[in-house]
């Protein structure tokens, strides 16, 4: 038996009877579920966020955070056409770089899923909120996490919930159903274009970048910059990597994951900057930052209260798509792991209907306690931080394949590979030392504790060598 900390897995990993997942999804669904999984509170929320970080420069960060994630997706690509599997990241470094590397990966797979999941249902919340005390009376302490105030953030659990069933229900269903949604979710953002590109004053661009480029603790502790404000929306631009989780459930892997991943990427981009742009210029950027809701914010500032009711309601019923993806993708990575035997095997049984639902159900109860209690801006962080990890393995993934194996078949080929891929990985190292220094302490916290894992029960579990 191997016991390297850097034994490999090979390039199709073999599947013990019975744990295959079926072969249901199609390009179609792919690009339904990049676009599900990319458009959500990113945009709709983080962008104040973002605003107060960096100021009208915000539409720098979206820019540098959009094309540091292109990169990265590029690389993506050429990685989930090589290795069709499960696991994305995950799995690539296993087969490319070694276990200890794949393990801190997963490891942080699991903390940026399951963290996007939480942020994605406070983010739900901070536009279901306002509504629910209008309409159903529910007081806000029971829809605010302490931090805020608040008690408990009751919607963005019942969301999670709702999500977590439609899961257990079947990959299928859940992915058609995502598939309308995506589109009610564009709409919106379109209305939201329609309304506040009219309103469009240069003079809200004045001063462009109050708070320089790079990131640094202002007078009020707060850590700003242009930088600082790319690391947080950063979170707006990824979720194309659920598409390479769902692999092993595509009909034409090849073909499909190619087409889903670049055509979800780069539509998702341009949206963004139209987007940001529009916002920017249609108010003073300090009246929506810190909204729980800034593109409703706005619309009822132009004078359009339908509008802003409109996208709320569109915001309501198409974020959950953003969670499904995510949701999706986390309870993939625990099953792949506990496939390979480095999590308990029982986690990863199958249901009749051929999804994993313990899983589904811990991973549930999990981020819904999260999502109850910790604000937005910490939980995204920290969520970047995860993703980050993983986008700078995929990119190293695909540059050491280009030396070692620069002729294996590849049905996409990133251009450039190597400009492509330096931009990736020391831009995603770029942006994790611009996320707040606590964010940083975190997620070195959580991998010291996926590495006692790793030695006290994984290691010696592992199917693999
Ligand atoms: N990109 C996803 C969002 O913005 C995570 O919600």
């Amino acid at each position: 038996m191997n016991a390297s900390l850097f034994r490999r897995k090979a390039i199709v990993p073999d599947h013990q009877d019975g744990q295959g997942l079926a072969r249901t999804l199609g390009w179609p669904h792919l690009i339904a579920l990049g676009v599900g999984a990319i458009v959500g509170t990113g945009i709709l929320t983080l962008i104040g966020v973002g605003a107060d970080k960096a100021g009208p420069a915000v539409i720098l960060s979206f820019g540098i955070a959009g094309l540091i994630c292109a990169c990265a997706a590029l690389a993506y690509a050429e990685m989930a056409t090589m290795i069709p599997a499960s696991g994305s990241a995950y799995t690539y470094s296993y087969v490319v770089i070694g276990e200890i590397i794949a393990w801190v990966v997963g490891w942080s797979l699991i903390l940026e899923y399951s963290l996007v999941v939480s942020a994605v249902a406070v983010g739900w919340s901070g536009y279901a909120a306002p509504l629910l005390q209008a309409w159903a009376g529910v007081p806000m302490a029971l829809m605010q996490g302490p931090e805020l105030g608040g008690i408990v953030n009751l919607p963005a659990i019942g969301i999670i919930a709702v999500v977590a069933g439609m899961l257990l229900v079947g990959t299928r269903e859940s992915a058609t159903v995502n598939a309308i949604l995506v589109l009610v979710k564009i709409v919106a953002l379109i209305v939201f274009v329609a309304v506040a590109l009219p309103a469009f004053d240069a003079a809200h661009f004045e001063p462009f970048s109050p708070y320089g480029f790079s990131k640094h603790v202002g007078p009020d502790g707060v850590e700003r910059g242009v930088m600082a404000a790319a690391a947080i929306i950063f979170f707006a631009f990824y979720g194309f990597d659920a598409i390479a989780t769902a692999a092993e459930e595509t009909k034409n892997p090849d073909r499909d994951l190619k087409i889903g991943i670049v055509g979800s990427m780069l539509a998702c981009v341009l949206i963004y900057i139209v987007v940001a742009v529009a916002a920017v210029g249609a108010i003073a950027y300090t009246r929506f930052t810190n909204s729980p809701e800034p593109l409703a914010l706005i619309l009822r500032e132009l004078g359009s209260p339908l509008a802003a009711q409109y996208l709320a309601v569109s915001a309501i019923i198409a974020l959950p798509t953003v969670i499904l993806a995510f949701f999706y993708g986390q309870s993939r990575i625990f099953f792949t792991m506990a496939r390979d035997g480095l999590l308990p095997a029982s986690l990863a049984k199958l249901s009749s209907r051929g999804t994993p639902v313990r899983i589904t159900i811990f991973t549930a109860i999990v981020v819904a306690v999260l999502a109850g209690f910790i604000p937005l801006g910490e939980l995204a962080a920290l969520a970047n931080a995860g993703t980050l990890a993983a986008f700078t393995a995929v990119s190293i993934c695909m540059l050491i394949m280009r030396r070692r194996a620069p002729d294996a078949p590849r049905t996409f080929r990133a251009p450039m590979p190597w400009v492509i891929g330096t931009i990736a990985v020391l831009g995603c190292i770029y942006l994790f030392f611009s996320l707040p220094a606590q964010t940083q302490f975190w997620f070195l916290l959580w991998n010291i504790g996926g590495l006692a894992v790793y030695f006290l029960y994984a290691r010696q579990r592992a199917l693999v060598g």
